[in-house]
C-alpha cells in the first residue's frame, strides 16, 4: 500500500518537472483566450513568466487578487516550484549557478570564481571608478569559451547614460583573443531614455533571452533616471516604489532565465557622517536588499582601482586592486 503510494508521488513529481516552462500561458488551467491576451499584452507570455510574477502585479492585469494567486500557484505547481524544498535541492540548484570571469584574477577570487548567474550583482562607486569599464569587460568575458572564463554566450546592455563605447568592446575583445566584430555582434544594445523606458526594455530583454543564448544583462546605470526624474524628499516614496519593482523584475529575470544581471549604482555624500566613509550607495534599502552581491569600486593612484565586496554574508571582507589599461581591466 505504502510502496504504491510512493510510486504515485514520484510519478507526479516526474510529471511536474517535465513541463516545458516556455509553454504558452493559455496552457494553464483556468486561463482562457481573453485572460491570456491580457497577460501577453503586459509581457507575460509563458508559464514561466506567470510562475515568477507577484500576486499584486497579476491582479492589476486581470482585476482579481484571488484569481491571480490561483494562477500563479498553478503555474508554480506545473513547473515543480513548491514553496518549500529540501536543503539537498537547494544544493543541487546552487551547483547549477554558472560564473563569468571578470578577467581580473584577484577580483574573481574575491567573488568566489566570478559574477554569478541567477543573481543581481551591483557595482557601486564614484565617477571614474571603473563601473562602466567593468560592464564593458563582462560583456566581452561572457562570450569567451568556458575554459577562458566565459560562458560562450551573448550579452544585453541597457545604457542609461550614453557611455557605451563599441570601440572599447573591440579593444577588450582583441586583448582577450576574441574577434572584435563578432564581440560586437554578440551584444544586444539599447539606450534607455527614461525610467519607464528602462523598465520596458527589461521586458523586451526577456524576449531576446528566449531566442538567444544570453547569460549577461547589464543595466548601466540602474538609478540615474530615477534620481533625475524624482528629485527631492517629496518624490522619494514614489521613486522607491518604482525602483523596487524594477529591481524585483531584474531579480526574477536572473532567476527565471539563469542570467547574470549586473547593475551599476552611484554613490552619494552623507552630510551627517563625521567618522568613517562619508559616501554611501544611492537607492537606499531597495538596492541594498535587491542586489545579491555588491562590489564597491574606489579610485587609487592613476589607473589603479580598488574593489571590495560589502554587505555580503558569504564573502571575505578583503580588498583587491586592478588597473584600467588599453587592454581593459587587468590584475
Ligand atoms: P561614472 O559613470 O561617471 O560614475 O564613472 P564609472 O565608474 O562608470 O567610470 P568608468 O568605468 O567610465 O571609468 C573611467 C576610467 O576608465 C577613466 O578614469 C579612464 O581612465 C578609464 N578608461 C576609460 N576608457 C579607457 C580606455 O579606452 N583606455 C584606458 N586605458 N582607460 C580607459
Ligand atoms: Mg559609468
Amino acid at each position: 500500500m505504502s510502496s504504491k503510494k510512493k510510486k504515485t508521488d514520484a510519478e507526479v513529481a516526474q510529471a511536474t518537472v517535465e513541463v516545458n516552462p516556455e509553454l504558452d500561458v493559455e496552457e494553464l488551467e483556468g486561463i482562457g483566450k481573453v485572460t491570456g491576451a491580457k497577460l501577453k499584452e503586459k509581457g507575460y507570455y509563458t508559464i514561466r513568466d506567470v510562475a515568477f510574477a507577484s500576486v499584486k502585479e497579476l491582479a492589476e492585469i486581470i482585476g482579481n487578487e484571488e484569481r491571480a494567486a490561483q494562477i500563479i500557484e498553478a503555474a508554480r505547481k506545473m513547473l515543480g516550484l513548491h514553496s518549500f524544498i529540501s536543503a539537498l535541492e537547494v544544493y543541487e540548484r546552487r551547483k547549477k549557478i554558472r560564473r563569468i570571469s571578470t578577467g581580473v584574477r584577484s577580483l574573481d577570487e574575491l567573488l568566489g570564481g566570478g559574477i554569478e548567474t541567477r543573481a543581481v550583482t551591483e557595482i557601486v562607486g564614484e565617477f571614474g571608478s571603473g563601473k562602466t569599464q567593468l560592464c564593458h569587460q563582462l560583456a566581452v568575458m561572457v562570450q569567451l569559451p568556458e575554459e577562458r572564463g566565459g560562458l560562450g554566450a551573448k550579452a544585453i546592455y541597457i545604457d542609461t547614460e550614453n557611455t557605451f563605447r563599441p570601440e572599447r568592446i573591440m579593444q577588450i575583445a582583441r586583448a582577450r583573443g576574441a574577434d572584435p566584430d563578432q564581440a560586437l555582434h554578440n551584444i544586444f544594445y539599447a539606450r534607455a531614455y527614461s525610467s519607464d523606458h528602462q523598465m520596458i526594455l527589461v521586458e523586451q530583454a526577456k524576449q531576446i533571452i528566449k531566442q538567444h543564448n544570453v547569460a549577461l544583462l547589464v543595466v548601466d546605470s540602474v538609478i540615474a533616471h530615477f534620481r533625475s526624474e524624482f528629485p527631492g524628499r517629496e518624490n522619494l516614496a514614489e521613486r522607491q516604489q518604482k525602483l523596487n519593482k524594477h529591481v524585483a523584475d531584474l531579480l526574477r529575470l536572473a532567476d527565471a532565465y539563469d542570467v547574470a544581471v549586473v547593475i551599476t549604482n552611484q554613490v552619494m555624500a552623507q552630510p551627517d557622517v563625521f567618522f568613517g566613509n562619508p559616501l554611501r550607495p544611492a537607492g537606499g534599502n531597495i538596492l541594498a536588499h535587491g542586489a545579491t552581491y555588491r562590489i564597491w569600486l574606489r579610485k587609487s593612484k592613476e589607473n589603479i582601482r580598488i574593489a571590495k565586496i560589502f554587505d555580503s554574508p558569504y564573502h571575505p571582507e578583503g580588498e583587491v586592486s586592478f588597473r584600467i589599461t588599453e587592454e581593459g581591466l587587468v590584475d
